[in-house]
């Protein structure tokens, strides 16, 4: 079976459950800032394991769900979890969920992720939007036959991160009480977190974050032509910065505690989306 076939057989029976929802913005939370999906009114909610195609996490964090509902008037389709491909996905596989809700009329994502934090400057629970990125997986989302109905064979990248998303994330920001700063967003295959050596490395070759997501992501919704805000949560100083040890309850720790501006800042995001005709 064809990508594109998958992607019509599963949006088919995705939005034979959502009763006329038409989600306008995607939404990806990143470890542990699922909980915002709990906040959706008149929510639908699709386990990832009865949709097919669709691979399921097995990280603590990630709850493994589509939900479909409106917040302040705008309808949007949240993916509660993702998986990685740390996990042994292939990255078709990684993003297939994105070609899904693209297929749905999604032309707008809010991709988030949780990042260390490599430029000094940064400091943890700190949301930064992501102006442009570093590929460092060892292969990209697009690889293999292109099929042209989806998007074309070599997409720009130039504005993978839409300037005009960061302004409009800029002002949302202010009404939410965040002066927020912008970086690049190294996107590496994980699971084991960078050593010392790499984070010297990462921050010479321009980059201000990293994180095992995100990247793929965004490169597939580019490459149908749609609209990517992606915001990091700074969870912890990236490696040998402090010297202290990364762990993952760390990074889902200072996630859980950033929720409350999280949900206030993707709100205010959402009415101006709202704003803009995105409802
Ligand atoms: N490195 C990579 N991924 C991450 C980190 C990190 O320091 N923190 C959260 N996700």
């Amino acid at each position: 079976m064809t990508l594109y076939d998958r992607i019509q057989e599963s949006t088919a029976i995705v939005r034979s459950r959502l009763g006329g929802r038409a989600p306008a913005v995607g939404l990806v939370l990143g470890s542990g800032l699922g909980a915002f999906a709990d906040t959706l009114v008149d929510a639908v909610r699709l386990p990832y394991e009865d949709l097919p195609h669709f691979a399921v996490s097995r990280v603590p964090g990630h709850a493994g769900r589509l939900v479909v509902g409106c917040v302040r008037g705008v309808t949007v389709a949240a993916m509660q979890g993702r998986v990685h491909f740390y996990e042994g996905h292939g990255l078709d596989v990684v993003t297939f969920p994105i070609r899904v809700l693209l297929a749905l009329g999604v032309r707008t994502f809010v991709i988030t992720n949780a990042a260390g934090g490599i430029n000094q400057a940064l400091s943890p629970g700190e949301l930064v939007l992501i102006s442009d990125h570093l590929n460092l997986f060892p292969e990209g989302p697009l690889r293999g036959e292109n099929d042209d109905r989806l998007g074309t064979r070599f997409p720009d990248m130039t504005r993978a991160y839409a300037p005009e998303l960061r302004d409009l994330a800029r002002r949302a920001g202010k009404r939410a009480g965040l002066d927020l700063r912008e970086g690049v967003y190294a996107g590496l295959p994980g699971p084991s977190y960078e050593t010392p050596a790499e984070i010297r490395m990462l921050r010479t070759m321009g980059a201000d974050l990293c994180g095992m997501s995100t990247v793929p992501e965004v490169i597939v919704a580019n490459h149908q032509g749609a609209r990517v805000l992606g915001i990091s949560c700074v969870t912890n100083l990236a490696a040998g910065i402090t010297g202290a040890p990364l762990s993952h309850a760390e990074v889902t720790e200072t996630a859980a505690k950033a929720h409350a501006s999280f949900v206030k800042l993707l709100e205010e995001i959402l009415v101006e989306l709202g704003k803009e005709g995105q409802g």
